[in-house]
């Protein structure tokens, strides 16, 4: 099948699934949610999603008892069911299913949505634009939560205007992308925004910070400025399906494209240290 949805022990075509009206996903964005590579039909850094899951579930005080291995057999198993090697997963996992009211109902259990799709990685040689934007999101990006209509409104923003995603900043200090986060080589070090309240701790992010100081390439996490980021020698993009993006061009100003040979060198790096993860155990 080309997309296959799960909700609740119930697997159905994506395109038929349905879900009820009364799910508190649907009329409060009460959930939170994870997007995973599944690739040859084998998970890549499930650990690290399902730990950074437990993480937004916490601060919700959402109750979901699922166990790791039995949520991991579900995963599985809807990955399984799709045909394409290459697909991205989502999760989801809301309050519960109530009538509304905005405190939270008593007695209902969590409920959870997978659906999986095709989804080819981003060409990591292609040239990337972007725009900048004011950063209007709340106070707790680290959570990965289902209201993301800042992010929608600028994701459509930068595709209205020929671009692939959205730089977000707060008073001229970058935090990150739309739904990817935004890394700088300059003078041969590796910047990126601090793991904050500004910004999601991506996993793909921690993976590049991780490979660079094994490459004994100077890492730096502390917040830099619009102005730092257009003097960068190279900046890219990163997430589970865009293996760091090379961006050339940010609000039709020409950016990067000083230090192609170390932005290859951790693209290469990244590229090897997936294919060895995947290759020894899958996740
Ligand atoms: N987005 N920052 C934001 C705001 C994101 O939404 C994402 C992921 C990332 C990158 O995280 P990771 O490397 O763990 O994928 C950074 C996913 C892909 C999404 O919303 O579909």
């Amino acid at each position: 099948m080309d997309a296959v949805g799960y909700y609740n022990g119930e697997f159905a075509p994506l395109a038929e699934l349905k879900i009820p009206a009364l799910d508190r996903g649907v009329y409060f964005g009460d959930g939170v949610y994870e997007a995973v590579r599944v690739d040859q039909h084998r998970f890549f850094a499930l650990d690290e999603h399902l730990d950074r899951l437990q993480n937004s579930l916490a601060f919700l005080r959402i109750p979901f008892s699922m166990s790791r291995e039995t949520l991991k057999a579900v995963l599985q198993e809807v990955a399984d069911r799709v045909d394409s090697a290459h697909q991205q997963l989502y999760f989801q996992v809301t309050r519960a299913t109530a009538a509304r009211t905005h405190s939270f109902p008593e007695g209902a259990e969590p409920n959870l949505l997978v659906f999986s799709r095709e989804v080819p990685f981003a060409d990591v040689n292609e040239p990337r634009k972007v725009i900048v934007l004011p950063d209007i999101r709340w106070k707790y990006c680290n959570i990965k939560t289902l209201n993301l209509i800042p992010a929608v409104l600028a994701a459509q923003t930068a595709k209205e205007r020929g671009c692939c995603e959205a730089v977000f900043h707060r008073d001229g200090v970058v935090t990150e992308c739309s739904s990817s986060n935004l890394l700088m080589l300059k003078g041969g070090a590796l910047h990126t925004a601090p793991a904050d309240e500004h910004i999601l701790p991506g996993v793909t992010r921690g993976h590049f910070l991780m490979l660079a100081r094994q490459m004994n390439i100077p890492v730096v996490e502390r917040a830099f400025t619009l102005e730092q980021a257009y003097g960068a020698d190279e900046l890219m993009i990163t997430s589970t399906s865009a293996r760091g993006l090379p961006v050339r061009e940010m609000e039709g100003r020409a950016v990067g494209g000083g230090d192609s040979a170390l932005l290859k060198k951790l693209q290469a790096a990244y590229q090897s240290y997936a294919d060895d993860r995947m290759a020894s155990a899958g996740e």
